[in-house]
């Protein structure tokens, strides 16, 4: 039997540790009250990564997921734990039309000649518009399900019964609102979303046909600033609901799973790309979860390309810490100084690209150090290009990504003029149009 990599979570903020072992321990302990300023990374052996050519990725990789970790800890058997990726995804199948797949990772040559790039360079879009719930949101949120099931199989849940599973909760309108009441509706878990007075009436029409209970969150005169919907949130998660969103500082276990898909593209790209390197992937970031997690699962794969998150002139809060790490000993070292780099956008304007009006980025320092580590930058896209990738991308890929799904094609479509043509470029369409 192989021995789990996983030795458990470490705060870069503060220091504190969670040991792998550790059930429903979703935030750094010194996480308290509303101080979210903490940003668990896992403590893991380094290890090359290895597929066993499951076509589910949480089969495939399980060894490398903190989670085979947890359940391992727990003294689950190897059987046990796959037996239990297994049956979930059938129930997830059962709701969602579809299990967790590996999503399509080619070279769109239309889109490749349309943009001047030769014939050894190119686009290469990571399809992400068929996965569960139609964007890569399910891929972080399957991690903490996993753990809630791993810690009941186990006898560890301090609930009794069935019936008194403590809530999930989140706060989203969106591809993330829609995944989690998936995955919940799956294991007929109880849901609470937490949602604006302005959501979509066809996302909370889905909402509804998936039985999460719906609670919209007008701003109340005692609120304090921020969004209401976060105010109603941890309240909730405060009185005993599990955090069930894609933000690292609510719930680090989303991610573990965020992982697979620079896991799958990594294992993709060697088989596709043959020897010459990816230089560079351009991700949308809101709150940040997806590009760190495309960039761990990418380092892990052992492909290190240029990371550019990519924000629209709306609201761009990690392009403003990125400049501001420099005053504050450089973007390796921003771990120590969230409130000098990064605060809420002060005045967020209207896009196309609206799941990415995230007026903080919660997961920035994993981001910030990516960069980093591989001489990425980010990128602001001006609407003209945010608008321009949305209507692109569909037209010359056949793959129907929204606005939100195609603003990392706006971000290459920013500063393309100052790429070669040779060079080979990822994109992930990440989500589906509605
Ligand atoms: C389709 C799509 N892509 C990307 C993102 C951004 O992900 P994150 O908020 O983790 O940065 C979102 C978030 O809502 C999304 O819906
Ligand atoms: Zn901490």
């Amino acid at each position: 039997m192989d021995l789990p990599l996983t030795a458990g979570w470490r705060c870069a903020v503060c220091g504190a540790s969670v040991d792998i072992a550790e059930p429903l321990v979703w935030r750094c302990p010194n996480a308290v009250g509303d101080d979210r300023h903490h940003s668990l990374e896992l403590v893991q052996a380094s290890a090359p990564l290895r597929s066993t050519d499951d076509a589910n990725p949480y089969l495939a990789f399980r060894r490398h997921l903190a989670w085979d970790g947890f359940a391992a800890a727990l003294r689950l058997t190897d059987a046990a734990r796959d037996a239990i990726v297994r049956d979930l995804d059938l129930q997830v199948a059962a709701v969602a039309g579809t299990g967790f797949r590996t999503t399509p990772f080619a070279r769109a040559d239309a889109l490749s000649d349309a943009l001047g790039f030769s014939a050894d360079g190119g686009v290469w879009v990571k399809d992400e518009t068929h996965n569960v719930a139609g964007s890569h949101k399910a891929r972080h949120l399957f991690t903490i399900l996993l753990h809630l099931v791993t810690t009941e199989v186990a006898g560890r849940a301090p609930w009794a019964t069935v019936a008194d599973r403590p809530p999930l909760a989140i706060a989203s309108c969106g591809n993330a609102a829609l995944a989690a009441s998936t995955l919940a509706a799956a294991v007929r878990w109880p849901i609470r979303v937490f949602v604006p007075p302005t959501a979509s009436t066809a996302v909370l029409a889905r909402l509804g046909e998936l039985g999460a209970q719906v609670v919209t969150c007008p701003r109340v005169a005692t609120d304090p600033p921020g969004d209401p919907c976060v105010h109603r949130f941890r309240e909730a998660v405060a009185g005993g609901a599990v955090p069930f969103g894609v933000q690292g500082p609510e719930n680090a276990w989303c991610l573990d799973g965020g992982r697979t898909i620079g896991w799958e593209m990594s294992v993709q790209w060697a088989g596709l790309g043959g020897a010459a390197p990816l230089d560079r992937v351009f991700v949308q970031v809101g709150g940040g979860a997806f590009a760190a997690c495309l960039a761990a699962g990418l380092r892990e794969g052992g492909i290190v390309p240029a990371l550019h998150a990519v924000q629209t002139r709306s609201c761009a809060p990690l392009e403003r810490a990125w400049q501001r790490s420099f005053d504050v000993g450089g973007p390796g070292a921003v771990a120590g100084h969230w409130t000098e780099c990064m605060w809420p956008w002060e005045h967020v304007g209207d896009s196309a690209a609206d799941g990415i009006l995230d007026d903080e980025t919660y997961d920035w320092i994993p981001i910030v150090r990516a960069m980093a580590d591989a001489h990425g930058s980010p990128v602001v896209a001006e609407e003209a290009h945010v608008v321009q990738a949305a209507e692109m991308l569909p037209r010359l890929t056949g793959i129907d990504a929204s606005p939100t799904g195609t603003a990392g094609l706006a971000g290459l479509l920013a500063v393309r003029e100052q790429l070669g043509a040779d060079e080979r470029v990822a994109i992930v369409a990440s989500g589906i149009r509605r």
